[in-house]
């Protein structure tokens, strides 16, 4: 049996600490994965900071993270895609509430995947390159294919053209992780994208597929925003970003002449989880920030029902209990790598090489990237 060590979460809000761990053999529908690359997301360091309160169900000792590329080494019963040796991105879902899993963190030497979580990548796609998918991926279809989110057509290796379909989208926050695979995905899926990027990103965005572009930054951009998507038929709107939720409600509030899904997936709280990092900020702080939380959401649920919005915040693991995961990781993904239809985007910034590099890589992420996913190689 393969010799295990994993970067543990060892008490809340401890820095992460390299030790043995055990190795988990596959259940019937999962496979092990060698881990050779894993990347750094948001919610990696916020659970590091606030999982306590905001995921009461991991107790430390823990192992965190979701996104692996690796190498196949031992695989259930009943899996029938993969095999011992294929080269795979996954999703690891051991955050997850009904999973709680530490065996399925991918801050680890070999992390116990879903089969259904699973992709395979072709042999033109380095490990530290394809890594910087699948939670971005997998946030990006929840808010756009589920059917309690937007409920898009799904992609597929030959879409319509956007005129075939008529809808337009709103992504806001195109340069995100969440938004590049946001993007590429809806326009796979046949929609025009309208997003917001920062000035020096708007070729980046347009270069994953976006036709319109704004400054988020811009004291216009709810109204630039606005008159692009007057007069067409809205698909619906992803909202990424800090604030994002709020902006897009007052897009929509004077969005007339255009028919559509008024519905806005959520994919950011509005909190400012990293403030907490810094050791000066004080016993209140937490607490405060939670109430903050708390008041954005009603203020941004009234506005919503006030304007005739729906809306829903998306919790990127559920798509492992439905069809859009098959969907993305069986059926979408595989071939549009392969055909180089999709790209693995942002691309890595790697950060360092071994479990030890994980923790910073973790602060180096809560520091602030644009159009970077920080990856460390194992
Ligand atoms: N709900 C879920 O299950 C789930 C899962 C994954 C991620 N998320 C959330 O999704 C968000 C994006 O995550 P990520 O990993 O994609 O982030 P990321 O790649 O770290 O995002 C970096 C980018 O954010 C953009 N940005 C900064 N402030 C913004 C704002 N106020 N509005 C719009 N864009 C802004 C910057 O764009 P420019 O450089 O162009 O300025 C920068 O390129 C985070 O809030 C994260 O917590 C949620």
């Amino acid at each position: 049996m393969p010799t295990n060590t994993a970067a543990w979460l060892v008490s809340a809000k401890s820095q992460l600490e390299v030790g043995p761990a055990p190795y988990t053999p596959p259940a019937a529908n999962q496979v092990v994965v060698a881990n050779r690359a894993v990347s750094v997301n948001p919610v990696d360091w916020m659970l590091q900071l606030v999982g306590h309160v905001i995921f009461p169900w991991i107790k430390p000792p823990f192992v965190l993270g979701t996104d692996v590329a690796g190498e196949v080494v031992e695989i259930g019963s009943a899996v029938t895609r993969f095999g011992v040796g294929d080269r795979v991105i996954g999703l690891a879902v051991g955050t997850d509430k009904d999973c709680n899993d530490a065996a399925e963190g991918a801050f680890q030497l070999f992390t116990v995947l879903l089969e259904k979580m699973t992709a395979p990548i072709p042999a033109s796609l380095g490990f530290s390159e394809a890594v910087v998918l699948p939670l971005a991926a997998a946030t990006a279809a929840c808010g756009l294919f589920q059917k309690d989110h937007l409920a898009l057509q799904y992609p597929s290796a030959a879409p319509a053209a956007p005129a075939a379909i008529g809808s337009t989208l709103l992504i806001w926050g195109g340069s995100t992780s969440v938004g590049s695979n946001a993007i590429q995905l809806a326009v796979a899926a046949g929609y025009n994208v309208v997003t917001t990027a920062s000035p020096r990103n708007f070729d980046y965005v347009t270069n994953l597929g976006a036709s319109q572009v704004f400054d988020y930054n811009s004291s216009s951009a709810v109204s630039d925003v606005r008159a692009a998507l007057a007069g067409k038929t809205l698909a619906g709107v992803l909202a990424i970003g800090h604030g994002s939720a709020g902006l897009c409600a007052d897009v929509l509030k004077g969005l007339t002449g255009s028919a559509g899904n008024r519905f806005i997936s959520t994919a950011s709280v509005d909190a400012r989880f990293e403030r907490l990092a810094d050791s000066q900020s004080g016993p209140l702080a937490l607490p405060r920030t939670m109430l903050r939380i708390v008041g954005s959401v009603a203020s941004f649920r009234i506005k919503c029902l006030l304007r005739g919005i729906r809306t829903k915040a998306i919790f990127a693991t559920s798509l492992k209990a439905n069809e859009v995961g098959s969907v993305i990781f069986e059926q979408f993904l595989p071939e549009a790598l392969a055909s180089g239809r999709y790209v693995a985007a942002p691309a890595p910034r790697v950060f360092g090489h071994g479990l030890q590099s994980i923790q910073s890589a973790l602060d180096a992420q809560r520091g602030g990237v644009s159009t970077r996913k920080v990856v460390v190689t194992l």
